[in-house]
């Protein structure tokens, strides 16, 4: 059975539990997205899952292997990581930055790194920067940058097991409003066209539950919804979740679709149905 989980997972950071027996499933071809306040656990999810964090109690199973079993090298060759800061600042060619991703997969022609790159470029929006180099692009460049490196190595993964597994952290937090869309409708996409399980920690409530099958509400550690996203955002759980009132309402544009607003009035009604 293809999928990536956490089961029961716990971890544990400095002196606290920040991770509270979670367990979620991470499907092949399904988009979830991960939501909850500053300091709820997101990044420590993702960390455990990308094998950074160890799990205090618990497990994470990649197609039911479990993940601390697996070296570094396995680890990369089944899942991409797009950390929530990108540590890297060499001035290298923005390509040779992308071409990274391939670098688990030894076994990978050199023709097929091109056209893995080719296609991730286009993915990314990065065609008219291709001569750049990576200490001079702006904050939003620079993070799709790393968004294409990641769909290399998952274009890469994929080509050797079929499937693989994203992990993006905030990835839309520096894009302009065109670039959010844009990466968030190629997620989308992508996971169905190419075997993609994508796991995406945001904090644009609308924006996941626009492209997101599943949303993941996380408060304290602990998981405080799992489920699609007209069921889970109500304006309950979201009030537990953030602390504050919100109004969930039908999408003007869109049926089967919500819109989630701050209520600054402080009535926190529903009138979705
Ligand atoms: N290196 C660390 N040592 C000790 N505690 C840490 C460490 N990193 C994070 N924490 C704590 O773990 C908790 C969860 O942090 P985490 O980074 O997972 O939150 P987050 O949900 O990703 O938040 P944000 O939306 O701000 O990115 C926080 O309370 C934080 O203070
Ligand atoms: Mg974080």
């Amino acid at each position: 059975m293809n999928a990536f989980e956490t089961c029961a997972l716990s971890v544990r950071r400095g002196s606290r539990d920040v991770i509270r027996e979670v367990s979620i499933k991470l499907r092949v071809g399904e988009v979830v997205g991960v939501l909850g306040p500053n300091g709820a656990g997101k990044s420590s999810l993702l960390g455990a899952m990308a094998g950074e964090l160890s799990a205090r109690s618990g497990e994470v199973l990649i197609d039911g292997r479990s993940l601390a079993g697996l070296d570094a090298l396995a680890q990369a060759r089944i899942r991409a990581v797009l950390p929530q800061q990108a540590a890297l600042t060499f001035d290298l060619a923005l390509t040779d930055v992308i071409r990274m991703g391939a670098y688990p997969f030894a076994q990978a022609t050199p023709a097929q790194v091109d056209d893995w790159v080719r296609q991730s470029v286009l993915d990314a929006d990065l065609a008219h920067l291709e001569a750049a180099r990576y200490g001079e692009l702006s904050g939003g460049e620079a993070q799709r940058i790393q968004f294409a490196r990641v769909l290399v190595q998952a274009r890469a993964a994929a080509a050797a097991t079929g499937h693989a597994y994203i992990l993006l952290d905030e990835p839309t937090s520096s894009l302009d409003p065109r670039h959010q869309l844009f990466v968030m409708q190629r997620m989308h996409q992508l996971a169905r066209s190419e075997n993609f399980g994508v796991l995406i920690v945001m904090h644009d409530i609308n924006l996941a539950a626009q492209w997101c099958s599943r949303i993941v509400l996380l408060n304290e550690g602990k998981v405080a919804s799992d489920a699609p996203p007209t069921i889970a955002l109500t304006p309950k759980t979201l009030e537990q979740v953030f602390g504050m009132p919100m109004r969930v309402l039908p999408h003007p544009l869109e049926s089967q679709r919500i819109l989630v607003l701050a209520d600054v009035n402080g009535s926190s009604s529903s009138s979705a149905g």
